[in-house]
């Protein structure tokens, strides 16, 4: 039995589509009161006690704060969600036999370079790169746990790319960054990776990347318009810089994988 910290996640529906499929048990958490008859009630901003199962095979977190204007604007409050009470479930498990799946980002890198390589200098430019960075440095001290880094898992299921794909379907134009860059990993390829993992249960750092390098999210935008079928007519360029970013944005978010 698997324990995944987050139903509502984008990962955590990903992955409950696919073990529902395969008939793979899981329990699941979640911070929303009315599901909680169902699931287990776990809020990582009022996680005083952790009192959970120490049976489960695997533990995955996917719960977390991943807006990272909140992230920048309320450092003290995500910081709490991000680090100090993964670290107390983190601690809650030490001793125990269950793998625990910790999710970092390409965050902890400066996006200096394309293709980052797991032992490269880390150097965030973000409050949420920060808090990746600094629950990656207690996680590896435990042997028990698999810390993916993760590009930017495509999936229709994401609000921005579900709006391109409802937008572009309809025949409405969309405006898309031509000079950011992203390094997708679809969310096939991400499940497909994950469940490797579970079962080779590996330590320490792995980095999951979609074998794309770092394209313009125009460019990336074309390619979903060509895959839907739709004019590259309705795809127009912006400028990141018109969209008044609070943090600084990495040149190159690629990852290479060991
Ligand atoms: N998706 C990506 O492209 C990507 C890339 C790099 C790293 N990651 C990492 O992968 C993990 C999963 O990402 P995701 O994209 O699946 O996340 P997501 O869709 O943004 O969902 C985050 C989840 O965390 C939950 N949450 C937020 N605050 C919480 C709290 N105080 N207590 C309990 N739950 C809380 C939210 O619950 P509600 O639904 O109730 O709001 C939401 O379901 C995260 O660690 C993320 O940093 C993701």
């Amino acid at each position: 039995m698997n324990l995944i910290i987050g139903s509502n996640s984008l990962i955590s529906k990903a992955l409950q589509k696919d073990w529902d499929k395969k008939n793979i048990k899981y329990h699941l958490t979640t911070r929303t009161k009315k599901n909680y008859t169902k699931n287990i009630y776990l809020d990582l901003s009022k996680l005083n006690k952790v009192e959970l199962s120490k049976e489960y095979s695997t533990v995955i977190i996917c719960a977390s704060c991943t807006d990272l204007d909140v992230c920048e604007n309320y450092p003290k409050k995500t910081h709490l969600v991000n680090v100090e009470s993964i670290k107390k479930i983190i601690n809650f498990y030490k001793d125990s036999k269950t793998q625990i799946i910790l999710f970092s980002s390409n965050q902890v890198f400066d996006g200096e370079k394309p293709f980052r390589e797991i032992n490269d200098e880390r150097n965030p430019l973000t409050e949420y790169g920060k808090q990746k960075k600094e629950i990656e440095d207690f996680a590896l001290k435990f042997k028990n746990i698999s810390i993916v880094r993760l590009t930017k898992v495509f999936s229709y299921q994401d609000s921005l790319f579900k709006s391109w794909k409802e937008n572009l379907l309809k025949g409405k134009k969309i405006k898309v960054f031509s000079d950011y860059c992203i390094s997708p990993l679809h969310i096939d390829i991400f499940i497909k990776k994950i469940n490797n993992l579970i079962v080779k249960r590996k330590p320490g750092i792995s980095h999951f990347h979609g074998g794309y390098p770092d394209i313009s999210y125009y460019d990336f935008a074309v390619s979903v318009a060509n895959e839907l079928q739709c004019s590259q007519d309705l795809i127009q360029k912006a400028s990141y810089k018109d969209a008044n970013f609070i943090y600084k944005l990495p040149r190159f978010t690629s990852l290479s994988e060991d």
